[in-house]
């Protein structure tokens, strides 16, 4: 029998997972959940944000998935240590990036910036990762107040109908010489080439070896071609079965 995964996310960042999953025809059977009356989560408290969580978990272990894939940054920073005590299904969280194959802060040439949600930068998980990892500071960080809810919003808008609020959040970044932007958000990943073209850099996304990851932890590997999935955005009160390709606002 195949492999259930649920995704879960506060709206539309989680869904490049499935995705990326997809395209990489891996043999699991999807379910995403999302909150989408209360997106976004990145200016929320941690305790609504372990109210929500544990609703949306509780939803996903009624469906039987085998393993959750936190897809958010925001809510593996502040809930994935209480999901995990207070459900036995595996969970797979995400976190930015400070410390990989694929950064080299100390290179000259190079100068990092990562974009997160407030609530992110201010988590304590993500003080001591940043303490860890990049004790020297040579990673710039940005928390983005309006990024997350202007992406969310390409659900019913254009991307040019959204550009001047990215573009006045990412005014910060622009000017200051950075090569490498570093994704720590999942809705973020959505218009990656989009903030690519903007501030001429490279970006560094996560996804492709949290995937790896999965794949591993899961022991699965690729399979047939499909496209479907269960799809709930009221943290599970009602499902529908949707065709990832429905989501064209997917990367922009
Ligand atoms: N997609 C989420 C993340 O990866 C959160 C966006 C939000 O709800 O603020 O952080």
């Amino acid at each position: 029998m195949k492999k259930r995964l649920g995704v879960l996310d506060s709206g539309i960042g989680g869904l490049t997972f499935v995705d990326a999953i997809m395209r990489q025809k891996l043999n699991l059977d999807l379910l995403y959940v999302s909150d989408s009356k209360n997106v976004p989560y990145g200016n929320k408290s941690q305790r609504f944000m372990q109210q929500q969580i544990a609703i949306m978990m509780t939803a996903l272990v009624a469906k039987k998935v085998d393993a959750v894939l936190m897809a958010c940054n925001t809510a593996t920073a502040e809930t994935i240590d209480q999901m995990r005590q207070q459900f036995e299904v595996p969970i797979i969280g995400i976190e930015p990036y400070m410390r990989h194959p694929q950064l080299n802060p100390s290179d000259q040439q190079r100068k990092y910036a990562l974009i997160l949600t407030p609530a992110t930068k201010a988590s304590a998980r993500f003080q001591r990762l940043q303490k860890q990892n990049d004790p020297e500071g040579l990673i710039d960080v940005f928390a983005l107040e309006r990024f997350a809810l202007a992406v969310e919003s390409l659900k019913h808008r254009t991307l040019s109908e959204v550009e001047h609020t990215l573009a006045v959040e990412l005014a910060p970044l622009q000017q200051k010489n950075y090569t490498h932007v570093i994704l720590g958000c999942t809705h973020y990943a959505i218009v990656s080439q989009w903030i690519a073209q903007q501030l001429n850099v490279e970006m560094i996304d996560p996804t492709p070896n949290i995937i790896a990851h999965l794949k591993n932890a899961m022991q699965v590997s690729a399979g047939e071609n499909r496209s479907n999935f269960l799809y709930s955005e009221n943290c599970g009160q009602t499902w529908t079965q949707k065709n990832i390709r429905e989501f064209s606002f997917l990367g922009q």
